[in-house]
């Protein structure tokens, strides 16, 4: 029997898509392998936020030369962000990436995964591999994930949106991705529901910016989301907090725009009881001139007003962000500035991302990629010390309380799964506990982390 193995790299949303591809390769006869060294179809679903996320990937390439040398039939497909052209080895108009890879068959972009089948064709033609019906084919989209990134039946992702219009300067996404175009409504319901019977308490909403669902150019030339009376994403909220009633318990979902923080979707967090009191709302940089550099569509002062009108509605709320510094052109000032907000915003978590310079994006062919790396280390430095802080302050207040804790996993002997603020809770316990809602209390943590006993 024919297997395949997938090596992941990146966001949620390629996860969400190795998901897809799982359930497409079963469908063409192929069995999932643990062991990358004794499959016949090797896809790597890749990401290229910063150049050294393409690096890992184009390190391992090498490896595939010596297992071709053993298995001749050994297929190589890369997927993912690195993607433009779907096409095989073979084809006319081929992917950039064959003139680097030598060992690539296959590559195909991950929103054209119903080509996949015909690419393995044109390399190996004599391959057994079974017929997809056509219905099946329309989109990706249509293919049910397998929500295998999870350890438990109790988490799900589910990708609500591909691609992004936003086009920040600095960012690749809006070029490998595409137009940002919203899942049918009744789809994302059918996947959700599915998932609840199927064991699912949470519920992971997931997309390149996930609160302008239904609001993208495409979106509103199809009409598609117009018979509705409210923001699409509101209304997706509300009809996901239905599901309460056979089981789901959370619904988180990543990542969020500042510009589309409407106050209906505040409020909608504030009283929907799925809802938890979290959210990760990447900001960037804490300097106007800076985020107009970097064409994010609100200032400082907006951003502050948003934190603000969550803090006073949801009491408690966990906020957490993105933050990139040594952008083109950021000065010592300006740095500083966003330093300071960084510590007046007390953020709970953030990621941290020294700027990459992207080839084909605005600031690539416009502006200069002029901080020096060293600079920029200094400054990840620098922050990652504030958070440090922000974070024990935060974790602080947990202390003493009883926290409950979806659990995702076991390392050693230990347990750990996340509370509903969203803060990482490790444990000890004989018993199974994989993917239930346990009680733990909280007697102490590290920068990033709880730790505690189950209660009674
Ligand atoms: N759509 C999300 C972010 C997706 S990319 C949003 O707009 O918030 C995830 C994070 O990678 C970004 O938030 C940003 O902080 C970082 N990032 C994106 N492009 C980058 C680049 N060229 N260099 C360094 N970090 C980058
Ligand atoms: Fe990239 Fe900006 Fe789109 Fe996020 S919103 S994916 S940072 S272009
Ligand atoms: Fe990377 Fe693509 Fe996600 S570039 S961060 S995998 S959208």
């Amino acid at each position: 029997m024919l297997t395949y193995y997938i090596q992941t790299y990146g966001c949620q949303m390629n996860y969400s898509d190795t998901e897809r591809m799982e359930t497409y390769l079963s469908a063409l006869g192929f069995k999932k392998n643990s062991n990358m060294k004794k499959a016949d179809l090797i896809v790597f679903n890749t990401c290229s936020i910063r150049q050294r996320a393409e690096d890992r990937v184009l390190g391992q390439m090498v490896r595939m030369g010596d297992l071709k040398k053993n298995n001749k039939n050994l297929i190589v497909v890369v997927t993912g962000c690195m993607v433009r052209t779907p096409s095989s080895k073979y084809s006319e108009k081929r992917d950039n990436l064959f003139n680097t890879i030598k060992e690539l068959d296959v590559a195909i972009k991950n929103d054209e995964l119903p080509l996949l089948a015909k690419l393995i064709r044109e390399v190996k033609p004599n391959l057994e591999i079974k017929e997809i019906p056509e219905e099946t084919l329309e989109s990706y989209f249509q293919i049910d994930p397998t929500h295998s990134s999870h350890k438990s039946n109790s988490q799900a992702f589910i990708a609500i949106s591909n691609g992004c219009d936003k086009f920040c300067t600095y960012c690749i996404v809006p070029f490998s991705r595409g137009r940002e175009k919203s899942r049918p409504m009744e789809q994302i319901l059918r996947e959700a529901e599915n998932a609840v019977k199927n064991g699912a308490k949470e519920i992971i909403l997931i997309g390149q910016t996930v609160n302008s669902y239904g609001l993208s150019t495409y979106d509103k030339a199809e009409k598609t989301f117009d018979y509705l009376k409210k923001e699409p994403f509101v209304y997706l909220l509300e009809e996901l907090d239905k599901l309460s009633e056979i089981g789901l318990e959370r619904v988180r979902f990543t990542s969020s725009h500042p510009k589309d923080m409407s106050d209906d979707l505040i409020d909608a967090m504030s009283r929907l009881k799925t809802q938890m009191p979290y959210l990760h709302l990447p900001v960037q940089a804490g300097e106007n001139e800076v985020l107009k550099r970097m064409n994010r569509p609100y200032t400082v002062e907006q951003y502050k007003e948003i934190i603000r009108k969550l803090r006073e509605k949801i009491p408690g709320i966990s906020i957490t962000t993105d933050i990139i510094m040594g952008f083109c052109g950021e000065t010592d000032e300006e740095f500083e500035t966003t330093c300071k907000f960084f510590e007046e915003m007390e953020f709970e978590h953030a990621f941290l991302s020294q700027y990459s310079n992207r080839k084909g994006t605005y600031a690539s062919k416009k502006m200069k990629d002029n901080v020096p790396q060293k600079v920029k280390h200094a400054r990840w430095h620098k922050l990652n010390n504030t958070l440090k802080k922000t974070s024990n302050k935060a974790l602080e207040r947990f202390v003493g309380k009883t926290l409950k804790v979806l659990v995702e996993g076991q390392e050693k002997d230990e347990w750990f799964g996340r509370s509903e603020h969203y803060k990482e809770v490790r444990f000890k316990s004989k018993k199974d506990l994989l993917g239930q809602i346990v009680k733990v209390k909280i007697d102490s943590h590290d920068d990033f982390r709880l730790y505690g006993k189950i209660a009674k």
